[in-house]
């Protein structure tokens, strides 16, 4: 048995400051219900010699082992997971005088950065005894647990709204994990998935009800440190494409970790892109509220922003405040564009939802949230080569959108 160097300390509740000991399973605060997180030892790690050591480690985003909860290297589960690439795009005419790059997680296994927590949260199922695993999901999360968990060896049922697009339900049964799908969007989805799993004894790996999806998500905020650090630095803006919002939170986790550990020089702002049909986070953004409210009759072309009521906003909302970041919306229809310019100016095939931090870009600039000069990172959260624009087209002209 070889260690792994992780640093985990325990799971802390950011409400109620309760601590729970992180070997055993834990899914929500027990104490006040929230979301619970993972605390490293960061003193023990000396931050030079790690950032040297990084240079010589595997390509994955096991590299980041010591901020990571795994304790075994034999329970690391991997499909070759992270250090996706950073691509330039030269100068847009929608946005001039910005200095733009995608993080393009498309070519992450199963097709979306989803891989990145669920390789962290499957594999750390694994190590302390899990078995039996679901999770309601609008498509990526659901295959990206299925993959994992036919790698493990671990049981998986998937709960999709019934509008998933086929190629993700398709996906999840070939696999291997049990599907059923629920009439309504995410929100059905999950209260379908709760109810029927409560006596089974399976564990919900549902985002931030669960501590370490979010774990694998801070990859994406500490590979965009190593992959501009050498060069010129964060990035001014990061543009994420938000729906229950833990990509966010997982960032703002990154940078706050290499602050403590002396390594960050600046603090990107963090911008959540929501759909104008679906945007609970930007309303209360806003609106300045502590929480959000459920957004009512949510419509779409992206499924994983079709989040009406994300569980846990605060630490969502207080990942954008803290940086000085914001909120803004997209239509649909600027969102197909958006897909339409990546793919055929630039070569990246992006989702409906990585492609909507692109359409953000304009509004963005012309508010004066974005400067000529700033660079800006845009966060592509998934591949767009399983969706037809014919389709998309379809469903936002003929039929009434997804809900
Ligand atoms: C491709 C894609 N992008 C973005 C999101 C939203 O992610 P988050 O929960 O971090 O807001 C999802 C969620 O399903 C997704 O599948
Ligand atoms: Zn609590």
């Amino acid at each position: 048995m070889s260690e792994t160097g992780s640093l985990l300390s325990a799971l802390v509740c950011r409400s109620c400051a309760t601590e729970v000991d992180a070997a055993r399973p834990a899914g929500t605060c027990p104490n006040c219900g929230g979301a619970l997180f993972a605390v490293y030892r960061l003193d023990r790690l000396d931050a030079g010699t790690w950032r040297r050591s990084l240079r010589d480690r595997p390509t994955t985003l096991w590299r980041y082992r010591e901020l990571l909860p795994v304790q075994r290297t034999e329970d690391m589960v991997t499909l070759g997971e992270g250090l996706s690439p950073l691509l330039a795009l030269g100068p847009i005419p929608e946005a001039p005088g910005l200095e733009v790059s995608v993080k393009d997680d498309g070519g992450m296994p199963t097709g979306s950065f989803k891989a990145r927590g669920m390789a962290v949260a499957v594999s750390r199922a694994r190590e302390i005894g899990l078995r039996d695993l679901f999770v309601p999901s609008a498509g990526n999360a659901g295959v990206a647990l299925a993959a994992y968990a036919a790698r493990a060896g671990l049981r998986a049922r998937v709960y999709l709204p019934e509008r998933t697009p086929a190629p993700q339900r398709n996906a999840c049964a070939a696999y291997g994990a049990e599907v059923r799908a629920v009439p309504g969007n995410i929100r059905e989805a999950s209260e379908v998935a709760r109810a029927v799993e409560k006596d089974r004894g399976s564990f919900d790996m549902s985002t931030l009800r669960e501590p370490y999806r979010v774990e694998g998500k801070k990859t994406m905020g500490l590979e965009i440190f190593e992959q501009t650090a050498e060069h010129e630095g964060l990035p001014d803006a990061i543009l994420y494409p938000t729906g229950g919002g833990t990509g966010l939170v997982g960032m703002a986790h990154a940078f706050s970790e290499l602050d403590h550990l002396g390594l960050l020089e600046r603090t990107p702002r963090l911008y959540a892109v929501q759909p104008a049909g679906c945007a609970p986070l930007a309303r209360a953004l806003e609106a300045g509220a502590a929480r959000i409210t459920p957004w009512a009759d949510p419509r779409t072309i992206a499924p994983g922003l079709l989040v009406p009521s994300p569980f846990a906003s605060e630490p969502v909302l207080a990942a954008v405040r803290s940086t000085r970041g914001a909120a803004v919306t997209v239509t649909d229809r600027e969102i197909l564009v958006a897909m339409h310019l990546l793919a055929s100016r630039h070569g990246i095939s992006a989702s409906p939802e990585g492609a909507a931090p692109f359409a953000a870009l304009p509004k963005l600039l012309a508010r004066g949230d974005l400067k000529a000069g700033e660079r800006v990172l845009l966060y592509n959260t998934g591949t767009g080569l399983t969706f037809s624009r014919e389709d998309l087209e379809r469903t936002l002209g003929l039929e009434p959108p997804l809900r």
